[in-house]
């Protein structure tokens, strides 16, 4: 292929304080592009947005909030002149098999991860299909393919995304704006470290974990080339979409990767006496 020709947009990413999001936005200014970061963690934001120089503008954004939303666009606005590209990144995970978790903890994730992305996707809609032009980017995950043991809700939320995304990207075919999904596998950030620290996740250590970067890269070329959907690595995880159909060869499949998974766990954990 090519080289990827860059044209300047301007770029609004949710959960861009840390991991996956902070990664978009450094590589997003790296190639030109300017970006609204926002994040719900006011101060972790500011940082992150300070350290990028003045292509980036900082808002505070808590995805569940649809005057927050309006807030952000309008800070856009504001910086920048406008959203050409919103990447719908932040996401929670509680970890933990479904029977142990409280209903706080599923409520929370269906909040942030699926209400909260829908109502970035509408505020986008609206706005995006006024200035005539938009790129909506959703980063969902690899679990919106295949039900894992340790992440009931969560896998619900991003199959929940993925629908809702699909469904409306064919609902505005023939409008103005472009649709695009991204689908994460195991990535090295907090969120990881969060699934190291309880064994009921220990199937995210099956396969080998990517670096934030490297799924910082995908986002951002997608910004160029515009990709229907995305998934991690190319060919597997086409083959786990496939797995993920067939119930049966799920339930036989799964637990061999989660024992897989534990003993990866095993090795990854820090030793006692050991301060890695
Ligand atoms: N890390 C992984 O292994 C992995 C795998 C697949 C998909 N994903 C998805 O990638 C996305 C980014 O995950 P990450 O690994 O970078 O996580 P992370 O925990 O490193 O960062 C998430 C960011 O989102 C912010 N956030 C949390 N709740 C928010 C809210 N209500 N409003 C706005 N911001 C909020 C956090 O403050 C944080 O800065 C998520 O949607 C996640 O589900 C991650």
């Amino acid at each position: 292929m090519g080289p990827v020709i860059e044209q300047e947009k301007v770029v609004l990413v949710t959960g861009a304080a840390n991991g996956i999001g902070a990664a978009v936005a450094e590589l997003a200014i790296t190639r030109s592009h300017r970006v609204v970061l926002s994040d719900v963690d006011e101060v972790a934001v500011l940082d992150r947005a300070r350290s990028l120089g003045p292509r980036a503008a900082a808002c505070v954004l808590d995805i569940r909030s649809s005057e927050g939303w309006a807030r952000a666009f309008e800070a856009a606005e504001a910086a920048f002149g406008g959203v050409d590209v919103l990447v719908n990144n932040a996401g929670i995970t509680h970890t933990g098999v479904a029977r142990d978790l409280r209903p706080q903890q599923h409520r929370d994730i269906v909040e942030v991860n699926l209400l909260g992305t829908i109502t970035g996707v509408c505020t986008a809609l609206e706005r995006m299909t006024a200035q005539g032009h938009g790129h909506i980017i959703n980063v969902c995950s690899m679990t919106s393919f295949l039900p894992l043991p340790g992440y009931a809700t969560y896998c619900a939320t991003k199959y929940g995304l993925r629908a809702f995304h699909h469904s409306v990207a064919i609902e505005e075919r023939n409008g103005p704006l472009d649709f695009t999904i991204i689908h994460p596998p195991s990535t090295r950030t907090g969120m990881l470290d969060q699934e190291m620290a309880d064994p009921s996740c220990a199937i995210s250590f099956a396969e080998r974990s990517y670096a934030p970067q490297e799924i910082a890269r995908a986002v951002v070329d997608a910004i160029v080339t515009k990709p229907v959907e995305v998934v991690f690595p190319p060919l597997a995880g086409r083959v786990q979409r496939v797995a993920g159909v067939f119930p049966r060869l799920m339930r036989r499949v799964i637990p061999i990767a989660e024992a897989r998974g534990r003993r990866q766990r095993e090795r990854l954990l820090p030793q006692p006496g050991t301060d890695r």
